[in-house]
């Protein structure tokens, strides 16, 4: 178990109490921040897809700090189809950072220096597993 994953549990638990599903203000951000990403999301005429891949990302940070069954493959694995997507390797890392900072958004006053410093340790980890598994053999 990954020594941030009380935290990373804790802060999800928060911000789904705050808002419910978080997923509609962490794709307003990413878009805001940068539109050409949206319409990469081209079949997604009912936000299913976005719903689905927030869906997944965060059971993969859940796996990542808990049993790790699956979640460094995930990773890996679409960072590279990510790419076939139009979606540029620090632009996927990015989805991460954008979770973070909507999150602190989310909390206000209740985001503690304990959960950022979990969730940079965590991001940064997931960063070092991606450059390890698609760096050329
Ligand atoms: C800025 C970052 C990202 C962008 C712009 C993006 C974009 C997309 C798009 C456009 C699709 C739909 C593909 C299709 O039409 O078939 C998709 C699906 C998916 N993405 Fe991302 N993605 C990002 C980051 C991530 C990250 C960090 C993960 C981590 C695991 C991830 C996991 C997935 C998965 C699992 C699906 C398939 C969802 C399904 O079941 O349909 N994505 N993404």
């Amino acid at each position: 178990m990954h020594a941030s994953a009380d935290l990373i549990e804790k802060s999800l638990e928060a911000v789904a109490e705050r808002v419910g599903d978080p997923a509609p203000l962490v794709y307003r951000r990413l878009f805001d921040g940068n539109p050409d990403l949206q319409a990469l999301f081209l079949r997604d005429h009912d936000d299913s897809v976005k719903g689905q891949m927030f869906q997944q990302v965060i059971e993969a940070v859940l796996d990542f700090v808990g049993p790790r069954g699956f979640a460094d493959g995930l990773f890996a694995t679409e960072w590279v189809n990510h790419q076939g997507l139009g979606v540029p390797g620090d632009q996927f890392t990015r989805f991460f950072d954008v979770l973070v900072e909507t999150f602190r958004d989310v909390l206000g006053a209740d985001w503690s220096d304990d959960f950022d410093r979990a969730w940079r340790t965590v991001i940064d980890d997931i960063g070092a597993v991606i450059a390890q598994r698609t760096a050329p053999a």
